[in-house]
C-alpha cells in the first residue's frame, strides 16, 4: 500500500510549521519542512557569495548542497553541507533568499525527489507551499492554512524577539507582504490551495484547536 500523506500548505507565518510538527507527533508520522530545503539552498548561496540573479549558479548550488536533518535532539537541527545552520535558516535574509531561489523552475525540479523521499511508513506530514498541488498531488488529506497578514507578522515578531533578533513590526509586515506577493505570483508552483484542500483560517485560534481540527479530517484511529 502507498504510504499516507497529509499536506499542509500556506503562506509564511500561517502556523504551518508549528501545526505540522504537532500533528506529525500526534500521529507518529514523519515530518517534512520543505521550506527548510529552499532556505538551505539560500544559506549555501549566501556562503558562496552567489548573486541571487544568477539562476545558473543557483541551480548548480542546489545540486551541490547537501541538506541533512538531525531529529535526535530536542529541536530539529538542519545541517547544510555538514554545518549546523538551524538558526541561520530562520532569519528573514534566508527566507528572502529562499523565496527568490524558489522561483527558479530548475531548482524546484532538483528538489522534487529529495522531498518525495520523505514519504516513508507509517506516514508523512508535509509542510510547504506546493505540497498538495505539485509534490504530493495524491495526498489523502490536504490542508491550506491562512491567517491575516497582521497576525502572521505578529507571530514572526514574537518568534524572532524570543531569539534575540532585533526587528520592527512594520518591517516584518512589509517583508511578509512582499514574500506573499512573490510566492503567489511566480510562474512555477505559485502559492495557491489545491482544489481538494480544506482551508483553515488560524487567525485568533490557538495551536491546540487547529491541531484538533486537522486531526479531525483523518479517519478515527483506534
Ligand atoms: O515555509 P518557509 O517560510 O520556510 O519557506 C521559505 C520560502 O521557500 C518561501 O517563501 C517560498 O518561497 C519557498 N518555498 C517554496 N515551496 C515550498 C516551501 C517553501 O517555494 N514547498
Amino acid at each position: 500500500a502507498t504510504v499516507p500523506v497529509l499536506t499542509i500548505d500556506g503562506p509564511s507565518g500561517s502556523g504551518k510549521g508549528t501545526i505540522s510538527r504537532a500533528v506529525a507527533q500526534r500521529l507518529g508520522w514523519h515530518y517534512l519542512d520543505s521550506g527548510a530545503l529552499y532556505r538551505a539552498v539560500g544559506v549555501a548561496a549566501g556562503w558562496a557569495d552567489l548573486d541571487l540573479d544568477d539562476a545558473g549558479a543557483l541551480v548548480r548550488c542546489t545540486f551541490d548542497t547537501t541538506i541533512g536533518f538531525d531529529e535526535g535532539g530536542e529541536e530539529l537541527r538542519v545541517l547544510v553541507n555538514g554545518h549546523d545552520a538551524t538558526d541561520e535558516l530562520r532569519t528573514e535574509t534566508a527566507g528572502a533568499a529562499a523565496s527568490a531561489i524558489a522561483a527558479i523552475p530548475e531548482v524546484r525540479a532538483a528538489l522534487k525527489d529529495r522531498q518525495r523521499a520523505f514519504r516513508v511508513a507509517p506516514g508523512l506530514v508535509a509542510d510547504g507551499r506546493d505540497m498538495g498541488t505539485v509534490i504530493f498531488p495524491d495526498a489523502g488529506w490536504k490542508v491550506f492554512l491562512t491567517a491575516s497578514a497582521e497576525e502572521r507578522a505578529d507571530r514572526r515578531y514574537k518568534q524572532l524577539k524570543n531569539k534575540g533578533v532585533s526587528v520592527t513590526m512594520d518591517g516584518l509586515l512589509r517583508e511578509i507582504l512582499a514574500r506573499d506577493a512573490r510566492d503567489a505570483n511566480r510562474a512555477v508552483a505559485p502559492l495557491r490551495p489545491a482544489e481538494d484542500a480544506v482551508r483553515i483560517d488560524t487567525t485568533g485560534q490557538g495551536i491546540e484547536a487547529v491541531v484538533e481540527r486537522v486531526l479531525s479530517l483523518l479517519p478515527a484511529r483506534n
